[in-house]
């Protein structure tokens, strides 16, 4: 099988080309290439029986389409979210998707609490200030996680690791889930109301779907306790950006930690500072000293990579040899 990889960076590249010469996948034929899949792009596919997409890309109707007419069976996505893959579409065009679910929970749940500790105790600011010959403290005072409540939106794989990460900081843990993990003995299931307004830190870790889009907004934010943290590493669009702002000028939030945001798709994984940004949410959301933004990279650990090159290639010969392995969406 010859399958075209989109929008390739020197770490997909790595991780793929080692494992492809194990000799394990010698069906399969890889093409690297830099631009990222879209509907202006989808052509460059034309011969290939899979492409290989990823959570940045508008894998949306028209893509999916042209795809379609490109001789494409195949959309390996080397992610777990798949919000920008219209289904409906691929379906109809009988293009299979398949995803790469839960590669490394730890890895996202590590750096939503990196992100927690970073912009609470405010390490971006102090490494400057240190660097500086600073070593006053002015601006730098944190509260402490231990024996707070953290409330965690969607208690899936990640969502689970990061209730165990703040049960180990000694806080106590509510959980909102559609699903609730019997597993997770430790924490209390509440509804989605109560989190609001019992949590100091709220953690969102679930998928981004029509009903939960906006599910942070003026309304929600107004219900949480003053003095809130809140972190997103799941998906941009589960947040109101406009209404965050507003909270955060309103003095609403202690801290937040945002590793996807809306608008993220034009700028994410891209090296933007020659450019003028089209967008002022992002200067907005960098101006003030309580928030602390990464681009996307709760994923990006060697585990994880391993992982999902794996995975992603297993998935690709699974296809090949006709088998269902349940990473079909
Ligand atoms: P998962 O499928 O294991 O867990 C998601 C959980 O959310 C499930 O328990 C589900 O019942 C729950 N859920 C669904 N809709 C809900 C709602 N409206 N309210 C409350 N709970 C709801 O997924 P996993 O692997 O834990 O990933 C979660 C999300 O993390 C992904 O959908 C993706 O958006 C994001 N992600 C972010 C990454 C990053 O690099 N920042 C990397 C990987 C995933």
């Amino acid at each position: 099988m010859n399958i075209l990889f989109f929008g390739t960076k020197s770490y997909d590249k790595e991780f793929f080309e080692t494992l492809l010469k194990s000799g394990r996948y010698h069906d399969l034929e890889i093409t690297f290439i830099e631009p990222k899949l879209e509907p202006e792009t989808a052509r460059l596919a034309d011969g290939y029986e899979a492409v290989c997409a990823f959570v940045n890309m508008d894998l949306s109707e028209k893509t999916i389409r042209i795809l379609a007419k490109c001789g494409v069976k195949l959309v390996l996505m080397r992610c777990a979210g798949f919000n920008n893959v219209d289904l409906d579409a691929a379906k109809e065009c009988g293009i299979t998707v398949m995803r790469v679910p839960g590669y490394s929970p730890e890895a996202v749940a590590e750096h939503a609490m990196a992100l927690v500790l970073t912009a609470d105790r405010h390490m971006h600011k102090a490494y400057i200030k240190c660097r500086e010959n600073n070593f006053n403290l002015a601006g730098l005072m944190g509260v402490n996680l231990y024996g707070k409540t953290a409330g965690i939106v969607g208690t899936g794989k990640i969502g689970a690791a990061m209730a165990k990460i703040c049960h180990g900081f000694g806080m106590r843990v509510i959980g909102y889930d559609l699903y609730p993990n019997k597993s997770l003995d430790f924490v209390e299931y509440v509804d989605f109301e109560h989190l609001l307004a019992e949590s100091d830190l709220i953690s969102l870790h679930c998928p981004l779907t029509e009903e939960n889009y906006h599910m942070i907004n003026e309304d929600t934010i107004g219900k949480m306790k003053d003095g809130v943290m809140l972190v997103n590493t799941s998906r941009g669009a589960l947040i109101k950006t406009e209404d965050l702002i507003q909270g955060i000028r309103d003095g609403k939030f202690f801290a937040v930690g945002l590793d996807v945001y809306e608008e993220e798709n034009g700028t994410v994984y891209e090296d933007m500072s020659d450019t003028i940004l089209e967008h002022s949410t992002m200067a907005r959301l960098l101006s003030f000293p309580n928030v602390m933004v990464t681009s996307h990279q709760g994923f990006f650990t060697q585990e994880a990579l391993e992982a999902i090159s794996q995975t992603t290639l297993d998935n690709a010969l699974a296809f090949v040899e006709g088998k269902k392995n349940g990473n079909e969406l």
